[in-house]
């Protein structure tokens, strides 16, 4: 069975003599034990709603056939999944290497948080390739992946970087948010683990937060479950059964954020006011050979870097914007685009762009209608430099 076909029967009830099509959705807290002989099988398995229940069993079999993992298992956030993949494998006195183009709350757990228990944390060029071994100590204990960085979009050389961390024995996370799953899978050219928030593609309709952690073997998901288990973690019956029914159609949404943003990312460095666009696909993006050579395809986030712009244009710019809406997150069917500020998010490396960058999400509309907006809103933009009424 190909990929595709899987993610539409994982997770699935098959009980006789009928049964709907998809799992119920199993909210608990207690989770009760007919007998004794059932309560000890039990405890291994299914023994209390902050473990999950059917519906987030079902859910982690998908995701898992999703990512090729040995296990998956469910955070309360994209957040919280990286935080936890984090904590599983490191302790006093660990480094901790992540990634300068790292989503900038993570970066701030491990800087405000990690650090106040002993645990420093090194950034990291993401293009340093095979070069992260210049940067490793004896007390190295994982790498902190995320490709392509989420602002400025640079692909990192994931099995460079693997091979390095296995000649010192550290674990290898890799946040895999922005290809779904879909276009990469990190675990298969050997990561630890793969860590997703599927608030984003898989959820796909902006409407829950919930995060997984893929392990590819048996002893990283045990790391995993007991750093989940003590954090107390929690994911609601309901959230979990969106995030699945999103699934179903992952693979039929993610073609048409690809090519609308490719179709935009096009457009948009034809445009004047257009300095830059970050796109992995496009060779001016640095680790574009690498994103080629590993991702199968490329989702529906990209950015772009304009020419200066003084703020009154820049907010011109923003008010006419009708299908493309203000605000945070991203994956889900309707187009975003905000102003980022990757300079603040960054200690490694510098950001050198003088003008602002802007983060676009490609959502599900006819790109005609996204490009007629982008057309309006840069033409309000110009009135507005020119000092016009808009
Ligand atoms: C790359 C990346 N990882 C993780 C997260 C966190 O996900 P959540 O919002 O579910 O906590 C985000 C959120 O924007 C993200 O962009």
């Amino acid at each position: 069975m190909k990929t595709r076909t899987k993610l539409i029967s994982a997770g699935r009830p098959h009980a006789r003599p009928s049964h709907p099509v998809n799992p119920p959705v199993e909210r608990a807290s207690t989770v009760l034990f007919p007998t004794y002989d059932d309560f000890l099988e039990g405890k291994r398995r299914i023994a209390y709603g902050r473990l999950g229940t059917s519906t987030h069993r079902a859910l982690e079999e998908a995701i898992s056939v999703l990512e090729h993992a040995f296990e998956t298992r469910l955070a309360p956030s994209g957040l919280q999944a990286v935080i936890a993949a984090m904590l599983a494998f490191v302790e006093a006195g660990d480094d901790i290497l992540i990634t300068d183009g790292v989503y900038d709350p993570t970066r701030k757990f491990a800087d405000r948080f990690l650090r106040r228990f002993g645990v420093n944390p090194i950034f990291y060029d993401p293009v340093i390739g095979e070069g992260i071994a210049d940067l490793f100590t004896p007390r190295t204990k994982a790498i902190v992946v995320e490709s392509p960085s989420s602002l400025t979009f640079e692909t990192q050389d994931l099995p460079a970087i693997v091979a390095a961390a296995r000649g010192i024995g550290a674990r290898v996370i890799v946040d895999n948010t922005w290809s779904a799953g879909v276009y990469f899978q990190p675990l298969t050219l050997g990561a630890d683990v793969s860590v997703q928030a599927c608030t984003k593609y898989l959820c796909g309709h902006s409407d829950c937060l919930v995060g997984s952690i893929s392990s590819a073997d048996e002893k990283s998901a045990q790391a995993i479950f007991h750093s989940l288990l003590q954090l107390g973690a929690n994911v609601s019956a309901d959230d979990a059964s969106l995030v699945l029914r999103g699934m179903r159609t992952l693979h039929v949404r993610m073609p048409t954020h690809e090519q609308t943003a490719l179709k935009l990312a096009k457009w948009l460095g034809k445009r004047p006011e257009v300095a830059r666009v970050l796109h992995p696909s496009l060779k001016s993006t640095p680790g574009h050979a690498v994103w080629k050579r590993d991702f199968s395809g490329s989702s529906g986030l990209f950015g772009v870097v304009l020419k200066p712009t003084p703020v009154a244009a820049l907010k011109a710019f923003f008010n006419a914007l009708r299908h493309f809406g203000m605000g945070f997150s991203w994956g889900g069917y309707e187009s975003l685009c905000i102003h980022v500020d990757p300079d603040a998010n960054r200690s490694a490396t510098d950001w050198k762009e003088d003008g602002p960058t802007l983060r676009f999400h490609a959502g599900l509309e006819d790109v005609e209608d996204l490009v007629m907006d982008l057309e309006r809103a840069f033409e309000a933009m110009a009135l507005a430099r020119a000092g016009r009424d808009v």
